[in-house]
């Protein structure tokens, strides 16, 4: 390629969740020695978020895209093609920067408190652990998560397993931390007398030397704080920051999805509403919440846990969420199966008989994108933009209510609306799966949505899970309101549409593309085209 080559490493959410910071660090770091004129930099999502983590090299005159970067030997590779040497790579920086990705990855996972996802792996590493101390070390990570995950005797068995094939000493200090997270564990469910055995078996430790003497001092102080704190049983269980909800209903709302009413009166909730110091700052966004999916632990691929975790943006308020209730707008995939949405769709079969007794697990709400400026890293975050286009498809047209609610003094997060431009979407949608489009119609109505164009596709042969659900007449909806700030398109979404549309829009401009990946990746194939840049651009999954 040529000297002028930057590697752009998606850091936006798949990628994220499968170790781009770590392929980052990695192509940085294998880089160097090799030719010079070639510079990395973290970038959004670039459109193929199901083969995470990605990168995309780029010369003035092509564009290499680089898939599943899995391993180091991908990431070396990559380096090998872009730059056309071989990056120097002994056996101890090899394995040093393997660690770190593993590490990385469990880290991205326990940050999103997805702690199926956080233990996945950590059995198999365990096997190969090369020394005591990163056993040690990863026993430790995988009794926290599974204290996170809520199996407090679980985590308490994994560190009693290894600790018996120990002496305990004063001079190791990774098994004395274990010891304190024994403590800690011990303390949270309540078992006074193992507690006090613990702390007597290090009060029995012979101290050699100043030093050895100072950590005993310290591991008993803090055991001794651990019998104080002793909270009760029941909290132990929890799985950290999620809360509990249950299904009040569920209106379907095409063959395909539904919106599926959640209630909760469970304090642990949150609020996607942020403050600041006094309540005065607001940081304003776009959120989501992880849903536990209890599939089992046979056929569960991603983790050890029995459930799995899936993101929803729901549709419903912040506001709703303080009060209690989330509405979530969902696809069911039952052809072939989607992991948590087939079991969704079982499970809820029972709504509002007596023997529905699922309780649903939702997690705090997280951020998706900052407002108003409509990113998911900090990089562009204070980029001024005229106007916005959304460019959504699929489920992804939740983001456009979420984004609507900034624009209304009712539903924002603080005083004043933050999304004050004028905001125009487009929506590519089957006809057999178009969604929010009354919905879409009433803010064109009221002039929150600037213009809406919608491109409507055949639908394809599948299996419908509300068959009786009549299709949406789009044109309808939107004729008898607006005919002026919208179009109705029959077909696939082209170059020669999106450039019209982008026309009529001020610059500088920020596009959000969010929707099934092979469409993500084609708006942002497309825009290029058009010569709009990789960093005016947000791209969600979805
Ligand atoms: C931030 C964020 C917000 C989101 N918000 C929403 C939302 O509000 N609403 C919503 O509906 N979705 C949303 N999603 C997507 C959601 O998280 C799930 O990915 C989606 O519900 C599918 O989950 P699943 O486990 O049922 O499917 P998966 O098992 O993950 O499968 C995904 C797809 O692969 C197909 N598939 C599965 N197995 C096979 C196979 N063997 N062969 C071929 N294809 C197969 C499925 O049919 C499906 O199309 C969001 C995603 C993110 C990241
Ligand atoms: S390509 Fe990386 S998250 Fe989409």
């Amino acid at each position: 390629m040529s000297s002028r080559t930057k590697i752009y490493v998606c850091q936006a959410g798949s990628c994220r969740r499968a170790g781009s910071e770590a392929v980052l660090l990695e192509i940085e770091e294998l880089i160097q020695g090799t030719k010079k004129g070639v510079c990395v930099e973290a970038s959004g999502c670039l459109g193929l978020c199901s083969q995470a983590p990605n990168a995309m090299a780029v010369t003035d005159t092509s564009e290499l895209m680089f898939t599943e970067i899995s391993d180091l030997s991908c990431t070396v590779a990559l380096v090998k093609r872009v730059s056309g040497s071989i990056p120097r790579i002994d056996s101890t920086k090899m394995t040093r920067l393997e660690k770190a990705r593993r590490l990385r990855l469990r880290m991205q996972a326990r940050e999103e408190s997805k702690w199926n996802l956080a233990l996945s792996g950590v059995a198999e590493d365990l096997k190969c652990a090369c020394s005591d101390e990163d056993r040690l070390e990863l026993i430790q990570d995988q009794a926290n998560v599974l204290a996170a995950a809520g199996l407090g005797e679980e985590a308490l068995e994994a560190i009693d397993g290894i600790l018996k094939e120990y002496v305990l000493k004063l001079q190791n200090i990774p098994m004395l931390r274990l010891v304190l997270d024994k403590a800690k564990l011990l303390a949270r469910l309540g078992k006074d007398k193992e507690l006090a055995a613990l702390r007597e078996s290090v009060d029995q430790l012979q101290p050699c030397g100043y030093r050895e003497s100072n950590t005993k001092t310290q591991v008993i102080c803090i055991l001794e704080q651990n019998q104080i704190i002793n909270t009760n049983v029941h909290a132990s269980q929890r799985v950290q920051n999620y809360a509990k909800w249950h299904l009040d209903g569920i209106t379907p709302v095409s063959s395909h999805s539904a919106v599926y009413h959640f209630r909760s009166n469970d304090d642990m909730r949150g609020t996607p509403i942020r403050k600041g110091r006094g309540g005065r700052t607001v940081w304003s966004k776009t959120w989501h919440t992880t849903l536990l999916a209890y599939v089992g632990e046979a056929n569960n691929k991603e983790g050890p846990l029995p459930w799995i975790e899936r993101d929803y943006t729901p549709i419903s308020t912040a506001q709703d969420w303080e009060q209690g209730r989330c509405d979530i707008l969902i696809k069911l995939y039952l052809e072939p199966p989607g992991c948590a949405t087939s079991w969704l769709h079982r499970v809820s079969a029972n709504t509002g008989k007596e023997s529905s007794a699922t309780e649903f697990w939702l997690s705090r709400p997280m951020k998706t994108m900052h407002v108003p400026s409509l990113t998911t890293g900090t990089q562009n975050i204070n980029r001024k933009h005229e106007s916005v286009l959304l460019i959504v498809a699929g489920t992804g047209v939740v983001a456009v209510p979420q984004i609507m609610h900034h624009a209304s003094m009712e539903t924002c997060f603080g005083g004043r609306p933050p999304v004050k431009g004028p905001v125009s979407v487009i929506y590519s949608c089957r006809r057999d799966d178009a969604l929010l489009i009354s919905e879409m119609a009433n803010w064109c109505r009221d002039g929150f949505i600037q213009r809406c164009v919608v491109a409507i596709t055949d639908p394809k042969p599948s299996a419908a899970v509300f068959p009786y659900i009549k299709d949406v007449d789009v044109e309808a909806s939107f004729g008898e309101k607006i005919p002026n700030a919208s179009s109705i398109i029959k077909g696939r979404l082209s170059v020669n549409i999106l450039q019209a549309e982008l026309k009529k829009l001020k610059e500088p401009l920020r596009v959000v593309i969010t929707g099934p990946e092979g469409f993500n990746g084609a708006v942002r194939s497309m825009l290029e085209q058009i010569g709009v840049g990789l960093d005016a651009i947000t791209i969600l999954s979805a």
